[in-house]
């Protein structure tokens, strides 16, 4: 991880260094927090900051679902974004906006811990490498179930579900493959330990909804919009392990992921093993917008 010089802790700029908390940290030991990650681009309009009041609207509205004090509005949450990423001179990356429970109690009831609000901003390059991005990655099916949303509310970046998630990729790399996809407690696929995921079958894209248990991704949403505008049929779909073996072509999406074509799936090559012209498609036109190459979909890009 390449450091920045500044982190933002409830309104102050403090050094990266400095950015320490203590030991009895609520969200440290029971994971209660909620976070976003968002990714700046570098445009030749300047840097903007990809769909970031839809990320600081899903970070209010998961806080306020697991009961994590957010004083800031949203249009606050988007301008201390920005004020990160400019003050650190950061012209294109990662964003990680995170709300937990600090020091102050170590009961299971959070309420008397100290509200925090953390924004810290690095340069990230692809997350499922660039080898991958380009030929495909090779999926596993994990282990793992999703947790159930009757255990926890996948829609919401809950810190501490991820241990979930942070368990299946363990597992799939472990294995020798590059990401895992997750499926729920009924069998069907949810998605991949940090991405969504998009199957075509014969010219159509299918998705799972939420109610599999799935993040509502706000790259899924964008990829959906693309690939309607692109004259595309996309609906959600109740999606089986036997569907994604079948596929014509598979990809994830995600802010980190950005568009991943998968090209082999437990050690089952899908429709011709590389990315095939849907993805293609999606992952030219996602990459064109996010970096300000077309003016479509200007809405989405909030300049710093
Ligand atoms: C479990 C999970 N699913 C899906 C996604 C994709 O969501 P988004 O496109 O909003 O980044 C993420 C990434 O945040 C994730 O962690």
């Amino acid at each position: 991880m390449e450091p920045t010089k500044l982190i933002w802790i409830n309104g102050e700029m403090t050094p990266w260094e400095d950015a320490n908390f203590h030991f009895l940290t609520h969200g440290l030991h029971y994971g209660t927090g909620v976070f976003e990650g968002i990714r700046a681009y570098e445009t030749p309009q300047g840097t903007e900051v990809f769909r970031l009041t839809d990320h600081m609207e899903r970070l209010r509205k998961g806080s306020k679902a697991y009961w994590i004090p957010v004083k800031y509005s949203t249009q606050e949450l988007v301008d201390a974004v920005k004020f990160v990423v400019r003050e650190n001179g950061l012209v294109e990356g990662y964003i990680r906006p995170l709300a937990f429970f600090g020091g102050g109690s170590m009961g299971l009831n959070p309420q008397a811990a100290d509200p925090m609000l953390v924004i810290a901003c690095w340069p990230w390059g692809t997350y499922l490498g660039d080898e991958g991005v380009r030929n495909g990655i090779r999926v596993k099916v994990s282990s793992w179930r999703r947790i159930d949303q009757n255990s926890f509310m996948p829609n919401a970046k809950g810190t501490g579900g991820y241990l979930n998630s942070v368990l299946a990729k363990q597992e799939a790399l472990r294995a020798g493959y590059d990401e895992a996809l997750l499926l729920n407690n009924d069998g069907m696929v949810s998605e991949g330990s940090g991405e969504n995921l998009f199957l075509v079958s014969n010219g159509d894209v299918f998705t799972p909804p939420v109610a599999s248990g799935i993040l509502a991704g706000i790259t899924r949403d964008s990829v959906m919009t693309i690939l309607r505008d692109g004259g595309y049929e996309v609906s959600e779909r109740v999606i089986t392990r036997s569907d994604v073996y079948f596929a014509d072509e598979l990809f994830l999406t995600g802010t980190a992921a950005e568009v991943t074509p998968v090209r082999e799936v437990d050690d089952r090559e899908i429709g011709i093993g590389k990315p095939g012209p849907i993805t293609r498609f999606v992952q030219e036109r996602y990459m064109a917008i996010v970096k300000g190459e077309t003016p479509d979909h200007d809405e989405w890009r909030e300049y710093v």
